[in-house]
């Protein structure tokens, strides 16, 4: 299993955008605008590739000194092994190499607890996004 940075110009090749669309939008009923995908050029695309088999995706976002962390989906049939958490890890050492002192991310309420898990904590009220339930989260990367 490898984490790597994906360049903009290839997400559609490599298949990052219609695992983000299988796993995050179709089940909702939504898609991506081209505007929304436009938009993700300056942002930083992770994929976790078995071999050549793209199998999870997490994309992070600078804003200031804060680092926003976004669309985290794993392949259904990869679930459950660990795929997220080196993904998370990835992005973390990216951000902090990166110079960025916390991460904030919305998490959908039901995967609160794998961020819990993995050192980040609910802040703010709770809030409804792409029709469903979340929450606000973050994780210091100085403390
Ligand atoms: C949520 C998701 C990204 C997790 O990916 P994954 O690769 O299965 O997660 P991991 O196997 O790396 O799990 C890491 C840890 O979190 C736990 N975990 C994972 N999903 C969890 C959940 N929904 N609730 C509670 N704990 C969870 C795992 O048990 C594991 O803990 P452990 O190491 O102590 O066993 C994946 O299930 C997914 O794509 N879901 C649909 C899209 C989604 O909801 N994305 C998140 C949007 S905020």
């Amino acid at each position: 299993m490898q984490v790597r940075q994906v360049p903009f110009e290839d997400l559609a090749r490599l298949g990052l955008i219609e695992l983000r669309h299988q796993v995050l939008r179709a089940p909702l009923g939504l898609d991506f605008t081209a505007e929304e995908l436009a938009a993700e050029h300056d942002q930083v695309h992770f994929g976790a590739f078995e071999g050549e088999r793209l199998v999870g995706v997490l994309v992070m976002v600078p804003a200031g000194t804060m680092a926003k962390m976004r669309q985290v989906a794993v392949n259904p049939d990869d679930q459950g092994r660990g795929i997220a958490r080196l993904m998370i890890q990835a992005s973390e050492a990216w951000a902090v190499q990166a110079g960025f002192a916390v991460i904030v991310l919305h998490a959908r309420a039901n995967v609160v607890p794998m961020y819990e898990k993995l050192g980040y904590e609910v802040f703010g009220e709770p809030f409804e996004e792409v029709t469903i339930p979340h929450c606000k989260m973050r994780k210091s990367l100085t403390s």
